[in-house]
């Protein structure tokens, strides 16, 4: 496995696991427990949540089953967690909403860490930005959370560019990671200065739905019928499967962006840390960049 600091004090496996799924792959106690062990042994240390996984569910089967039953496991293992989505009905709202205001922050990283049966979690980042916020009273929640120790390191998810830079300058610890979306589907955030704005400012990335949401491997879309010609040829000449070459297609990039897996599936999470030893060729990269954007570059 290979390492990423996110600054002196946190450093993540480059393979970070997703627990978005946790429901969907019918993880009871045991096997949810038996996922993370093998996560370990693989190297991987990172477990991503958010509370709106399973509306909560994810954060608290993983609090019960994992933390809970096994309290030795927290001090060898970072957790990140998300606030700032008001799920439809989660206040009697009709619509889902973002709320960045500094009582929901309050109370939503309170909510986490109960259902973690934790006292504090490694990375917390602000979900989405939340069009209606201020980005000085967001400093002052993130900033009483860092205090209180309930987060020991703050970042955000989806933020643009002049977003970050807004939060930033009103709070005093560094933005320590932006949590995007990267992948052989969705090459969006390599072109709108969200990579760039990140390797300025010596930021982490952190790659959601890094394999497109799974869409790649049996999608009828034109993107998707480019992309596995494409992916099939290069994972035959390397002798691979075409999962670990769209893994290695983001952790080519020089910012060290590092892939959150969505399955819970041991060997096809192996498959994510095999990608760490693929190092693809500079055409073999653009010709990924050209299936999926459906043109060469000029
Ligand atoms: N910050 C944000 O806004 C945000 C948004 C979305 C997600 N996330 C985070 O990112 C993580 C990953 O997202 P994701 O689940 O969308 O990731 P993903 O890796 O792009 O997609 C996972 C899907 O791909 C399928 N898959 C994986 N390997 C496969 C293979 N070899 N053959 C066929 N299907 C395969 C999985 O199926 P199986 O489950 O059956 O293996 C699953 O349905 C989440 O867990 C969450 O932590 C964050």
């Amino acid at each position: 496995m290979k390492y990423t600091s996110l600054n002196e004090n946190l450093k993540f496996s480059r393979i970070i696991a997703g627990c978005m799924r946790t429901l969907d792959a019918g993880m009871d106690g045991n096997k949810l427990r038996n996922f993370v062990h093998n996560c370990m042994d693989m190297g991987i240390d990172t477990f991503d949540h958010a509370p709106v996984y399973g509306a909560g569910r994810c954060e608290k089967i993983f609090g019960d089953e994992v933390l809970r039953k096994d309290p030795e496991l927290r001090s060898k293992i970072k957790i990140v967690t998300k606030a700032g989505i008001i799920l439809p009905g989660q206040k009697g709202n009709k619509h889902i909403f973002y709320d960045s205001t500094k009582s929901n922050l309050l109370a939503e990283m309170d909510a986490s860490l109960n259902r973690l049966g934790t006292d504090h979690v490694d990375l917390l980042l602000i979900h989405r930005p939340d069009v209606l916020s201020n980005p000085e009273e967001t400093a002052e929640a993130l900033t009483e959370i860092v205090k209180a120790g309930k987060a020991l390191n703050v970042g955000v998810s989806n933020y643009e560019p002049a977003q970050f830079e807004a939060l930033q300058k009103y709070l005093p610890y560094k933005l320590v990671a932006n949590q995007m979306e990267f992948s052989v589907k969705a090459t969006y955030n390599f072109f709108n200065g969200v990579v760039d704005n990140a390797q300025m400012n010596k930021t982490a990335l952190m790659a959601w739905s890094p394999l497109g949401g799974g869409s790649v491997f049996k999608g009828e879309d034109e993107q998707s019928v480019r992309l596995r010609t494409v992916l099939e040829t290069i994972a035959k000449e390397h002798q691979t499967d075409i999962d670990v070459v769209m893994y290695a297609f983001v952790l080519k990039h020089p910012a060290e962006i590092m892939p959150i897996t969505g399955t819970m599936n041991v060997g096809r999470v192996k498959n994510a840390v095999d990608a760490l030893e693929l190092d693809l060729t500079y055409d073999e990269w653009y010709a990924i960049l050209a299936a999926s954007r459906g043109f060469d570059v000029p």
